[in-house]
């Protein structure tokens, strides 16, 4: 059996234009702010990337370029005036920040109507509630690629390996919330390739280069790799070893090609959904 490829680069287009559809019937410009410290390449990349797809999606984005060496006073003090400006409905803050600033104070700073990464502290707790929020985006987005593959977490044994803020724990909350069983496995997980051979979806965001294996996977399980590292021969590899694992799964993921297209569309998403609510629109269909 050969799996089905998870298209995420045409889920995503579609997820950006239906955004982009419903910001052209709203009569304001939700507006995005991206705080960049330093000059990171990686970061930097990420950054233009969001300001360009939201400028399509017809969002006002501003990409604000603060030194490397900013004290973290002034980068909270950015983040007060963003909370204040009216014309902005969403603050994002690239991370990882430079040594000296402390990443949970800045997060902890930004409005939490307007934190379209779902990472403030009373976001996550709404999230952790099974209540609705702007949930962090990379988790929303494997959650809206099962979607369009058509398969469903209710009642299934699901997997997550990583526990991280920005994916491992919200993707489990995410999960949970749509009724799967959920394992979380990290590095001090004993028997890491039998947690996986039990379960029917396996998300793997650890950060190790085609660690998952294919004698890991069921066959016929669904494999979304959330994994995008850099090889010392210049080859993006996910945390799925995928031609040996596409073998064996129902469903999987690429990298290049899955989850990453669906992490801006989330954002974007989210945008949209700070803007009508900070501005009392609607949601779609009313
Ligand atoms: N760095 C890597 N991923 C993310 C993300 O989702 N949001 C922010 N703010 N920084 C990141």
């Amino acid at each position: 059996m050969s799996a089905t490829i998870i298209d995420g680069k045409a889920v995503a287009a579609a997820l950006r234009a239906t955004v982009a559809a419903r910001v052209a019937t709203l009569d304001f410009q939700p507006g995005l702010a991206v705080v960049l410290v330093g000059d990171d390449p990686a970061s930097t990349v990420y950054v233009r990337n969001k300001d360009r797809a939201a400028a399509a999606a017809g969002i006002a984005a501003r990409t604000i370029r603060l030194p490397a060496d900013t004290t973290q006073a002034a980068l909270l003090a950015q983040v007060g005036a963003l909370n204040a400006d009216d014309t902005v409905d969403g603050i994002l803050v690239q991370l990882p920040l430079p040594p000296g600033i402390d990443p949970r104070a800045v997060i902890e700073a930004i409005d939490p109507a307007k934190d379209v990464d779902g990472f403030h502290p009373i976001n996550v707790g709404r999230l952790a509630d099974g209540l609705p929020t702007l949930a962090p985006c990379t988790p929303t987005g494997v959650m809206r690629l099962l979607a369009a593959a058509g398969i469903s977490p209710r009642g299934a044994r699901a997997l997550v390996i990583g526990r991280s803020s920005i994916v491992g724990k919200p993707m489990a909350a995410l999960l949970l919330a749509a009724d799967a069983t959920v394992t979380i496995a990290h590095s001090r997980t004993r028997d890491l390739p039998g947690e996986c051979r039990r379960a029917e979806i396996v998300i793997a965001a650890t950060g190790r280069p085609e660690m998952v294996r294919a004698d890991w996977i069921a066959p016929g399980a669904t494999v979304i790799d959330v994994g995008i590292n850099r090889l010392a021969d210049g080859r993006l590899a996910g945390d799925v070893a995928f031609e040996e694992c596409r073998a064996v799964a129902g469903a999987i993921t690429p990298v290049p090609g899955g989850v990453g297209p669906m992490t801006i569309a989330c954002l974007l998403e989210n945008t949209l959904t700070a803007a009508i609510a900070r501005r009392g629109v609607p949601p779609a269909g009313d």
